[in-house]
């Protein structure tokens, strides 16, 4: 039996596919190269804007055809679209076809789930409307090589006014240091140098576990892992980024010299109504003190225009933030509005054409930030960690410098998982260029 896994969404549904197939796999399961090929198919969906939603029910369509083709093919949906009220009745009615749904905190018991809808032949749905505790020990067949995903908290406390997350992944739950630390350590012996820690906001990672745990321990523990080259953490939250964070990312040296620190608008009355917690202002230092302690830092951010209210004087705001943070990337995205959410109710909707209008110039303005501020690398050696071939240029090899840019560069295949030295010779607004020079030495 093969079984294949299709993932929408961040990070965390990436980590959730891994675990999927580590499930599958301790279950008797062998992958399948594709979808044709594999007699389960695993879906883990993500709800975080419309759009997302749309890609799902589009699949979904798709798949009644194959379906029809191959009876015995077995379709399970999970993740966070799953978790929403009134979801799992909608695909059992749009998509009959679909043999299992699951929620966010029912992925562990994806086998069981198939077990049973084997054994019964009718669909089975799961979706327990809380989180449980941290379940520790799941099996994972990571997709990384010399890079993996780890998870040091599940959920979210904040309740951004716009945002699903919270009430499709639960509450904050923080996974206790020792079993964060041996993961890492097992993934080191198994050839890993580079670890990014997952988490809705990694920066209050802790508080739910008692005095002396934080982030910032956590993160000097992570660092003395002997063999582990570099550190990696997404997502940070502004309000909680602290004095102590800055200055341990300044002092530890397998931190990696980049932060993704969204600020989501960049007027003080947006942020306020979308429940960020911080001003324009407090922003401002915040990026002042990482590159006052951390002068080479790249700094990137998601931003999303049209948020209800908000003014062509709100939006100039961003803009202007935009401009002068200079951030070294963003992601942009238009206001969808999530049912369930406060500001899906807010009054004062924007039309879609102002939204897009927005979205538009926002992606000119970043577009020639990005560019610029990969231009200053042209003519520089950077460190490059060799991650596989480019999917836009399968002749080459691409990788990511420790300020998290695209490099792509001719080499030989054997420095895939390595560390390498590349001397950039062109710049784009998403990529660079470079020629190999060698690859470095192993430190630890
Ligand atoms: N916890 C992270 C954070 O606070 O940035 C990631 C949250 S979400 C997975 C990633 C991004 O999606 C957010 O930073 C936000 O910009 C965007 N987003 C979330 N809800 C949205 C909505 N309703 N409409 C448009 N964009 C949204
Ligand atoms: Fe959503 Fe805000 Fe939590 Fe990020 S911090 S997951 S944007 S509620
Ligand atoms: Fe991520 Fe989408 Fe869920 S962004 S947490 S997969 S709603």
């Amino acid at each position: 039996m093969r079984y294949k896994i299709l993932v929408w969404g961040c990070q965390m549904n990436e980590r959730d596919g891994e675990i999927a197939a580590g499930l599958m796999e301790e279950a008797g399961f062998t992958p399948a190269n594709d979808e044709i090929e594999a007699d389960v198919l695993v879906l883990l969906t993500c709800c975080v804007r419309e759009k997302a939603e749309n890609k799902v029910y589009g699949k979904l369509g798709e798949l009644q055809k194959l379906k029809k083709k191959n009876p015995e093919l077995i379709i399970a949906v999970g993740g966070c679209m799953m978790q929403q009220p009134g979801v799992a009745e909608k695909v059992r009615q749009l998509a009959p076809h679909v043999d299992v749904i699951f929620g966010t905190h029912n992925l562990h018991q994806l086998p069981e789930l198939l077990r049973r809808v084997r054994e019964l032949r009718q669909p089975v749905v799961a979706i327990w409307a809380q989180e449980g505790e941290v379940i520790e020990g799941l099996p994972a067949r990571r997709a990384g090589g010399s890079k993996a995903l780890v998870n040091i908290s599940f959920g979210c406390n904040n309740f951004c006014s716009y945002c699903i997350v919270p009430y499709v992944r639960g509450r904050e739950r923080s996974r206790n240091p020792e079993s964060i630390l041996s993961e890492i350590r097992r993934l080191v012996d198994e050839g890993v140098i580079e670890v990014t820690l997952l988490g809705q906001n990694v920066n209050s990672y802790g508080r739910d576990l008692g005095a002396g745990i934080n982030f910032v321990s956590l993160l000097e523990q992570v660092n003395s892992i002997p063999g582990l080259e570099r550190i990696r953490f997404l997502t940070s939250h502004p309000r909680d980024f602290n004095p102590d964070l800055v200055k341990a990312m300044a002092r530890l040296e397998k931190i990696c010299e980049h932060v993704h620190l969204p600020v989501q608008a960049g007027s003080n009355r947006v942020l306020e109504r979308m429940n960020r917690g911080y001003t324009r202002e407090d922003y401002f230092r915040l990026v002042d003190s990482l590159r006052a302690a951390i002068p080479d830092i790249s700094i990137t951010t998601d931003l999303i225009v049209g948020f209800p209210g908000e003014s062509e004087g709100d939006f100039a705001q961003t803009l202007d933030l935009v401009e002068r943070v200079q951030f070294d990337n963003a992601f942009t995205f238009m206001f969808s509005p999530r049912r369930g959410t406060p500001a899906a109710d807010y009054p004062e909707q924007l039309p879609l054409e102002v939204k897009k209008e927005r979205l538009s110039r926002l992606m000119e303005v970043q577009n020639a930030i990005s560019r610029r501020k990969n231009e200053v690398f042209v003519g520089k050696e950077v460190e490059v960690l060799a991650e596989g071939h480019s999917k836009t240029d399968p002749e080459k090899i691409s990788g990511r410098t420790r300020g998290n840019k695209l490099v792509i560069f001719a080499a030989p295949e054997d420095v895939v998982g390595r560390l390498v030295k590349v001397h950039i010779t062109s710049a784009q607004t998403f990529l660079l260029k470079g020629e190999y020079i060698d690859a470095l030495p192993k430190t630890g």
